[in-house]
């Protein structure tokens, strides 16, 4: 017989639209008091058709809260130097407090090289290196926006994290490490794993939370979960299962029941990277015009 299933789903969606909503009456009141729009630019290199759907949701996005959106879509064979130009002009632009390039780039481009040209106070991303190092050393940073999404669903759902031992499945740059960071930045015990790493299942059933993120369909069994635990699951992978398509995690799901909360995949974390990356462009105006407003919308 099937195991009752009784984790709570946390709604990543909903969660996201309350964001959002406290984001847009954020918006108007930056516009009311300084005359000014915050804008976020966006470059895409190449013609990735997910990465293409990925930037026009932003798109969509910025100007739906009351934002100014300046997209770039450049062929395929874009130069180094000539995206270096571009990312140079967008940090001189007044009119750009965020700025933000579609990862992966075409093979011939660097990167890093790349991410590091943008001012790091607009890098909205959080991926250039003074970011990555003022989140490590717990000083003001631009934080990734993904991890940013799922801690603040994991605060909302646990309150205080300290001591709590937590496990990210997966050290991306992106993901894995940047939510490595916040977690230890709440005074969680975290390990991560990666694909070297002895017994991933053992480890797993040690974490009161489980972030994982690592592109590889329901890879993270039902009895890899402690009972009670809080699971975060980063991964949206397409696959075809009895002649349809669907989009799954990185966890199986439906083997998950004994979780205290899982987030679902569609609508979980995915709804709630771009309203970070919404809120970093307001947190972005805000430092550029040393506005300091009382109540954060994103408190980490
Ligand atoms: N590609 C996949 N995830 C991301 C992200 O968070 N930011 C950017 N710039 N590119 C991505």
């Amino acid at each position: 017989m099937n195991k009752p299933f009784l984790a709570d789903r946390i709604d990543g969606k909903g969660f996201a639209a309350d964001l959002v909503e406290k984001l847009t009456v954020d918006v108007a009141d930056i516009k009311s008091r300084t005359g000014l729009t915050p804008g976020l630019a966006v470059v895409l290199v190449g013609e990735d058709p997910a990465s293409g759907v990925y930037v026009g949701a932003k798109h969509r996005q910025t100007l739906a809260i009351g934002m100014e959106s300046f997209v770039y879509r450049l062929p395929a064979e874009t130069t180094q130097n000539e995206l270096m130009a571009l990312l140079e002009k967008l940090n001189a632009a007044s009119e750009v407090n965020g700025i933000l390039v579609q990862l992966p780039l075409p093979a011939h481009l660097n990167t890093n090289a790349v991410i590091n040209v943008i001012d790091p106070d607009k890098d909205v991303d959080g991926f250039h290196i003074l970011n990555a190092g003022r989140l490590a050393t717990g000083q003001d940073a631009l934080v990734p926006c993904t991890p940013l999404g799922c801690l603040m669903m994991l605060k909302d759902r646990l309150g205080n994290l300290a001591g709590l031992n937590a496990v990210v499945v997966g050290k991306s740059n992106i993901v894995g490490k940047p939510m490595a960071q916040l977690l230890m930045g709440e005074n969680c015990t975290v390990t991560v794993a990666h694909s070297k790493t002895q017994d991933v299942p053992a480890l797993c059933r040690t974490a009161d939370i489980l972030v994982v993120a690592v592109g590889r369909p329901e890879m993270v069994k039902g009895d890899w979960i402690k009972p009670g635990a809080v699971v975060i699951d980063v991964g949206i992978n397409r696959i075809d299962r009895d002649g349809r398509s669907r989009i799954v995690g990185d966890v199986a799901f439906e083997e998950a029941g004994h979780a205290s909360a899982i987030t679902p995949v569609p609508g979980g974390v995915g709804p709630m990277t771009i309203a970070c990356l919404l809120a970093n462009t307001v947190t972005a105006f805000k430092r550029q015009h040393h506005i300091v407003t009382h109540q954060a919308v994103v408190a980490v």
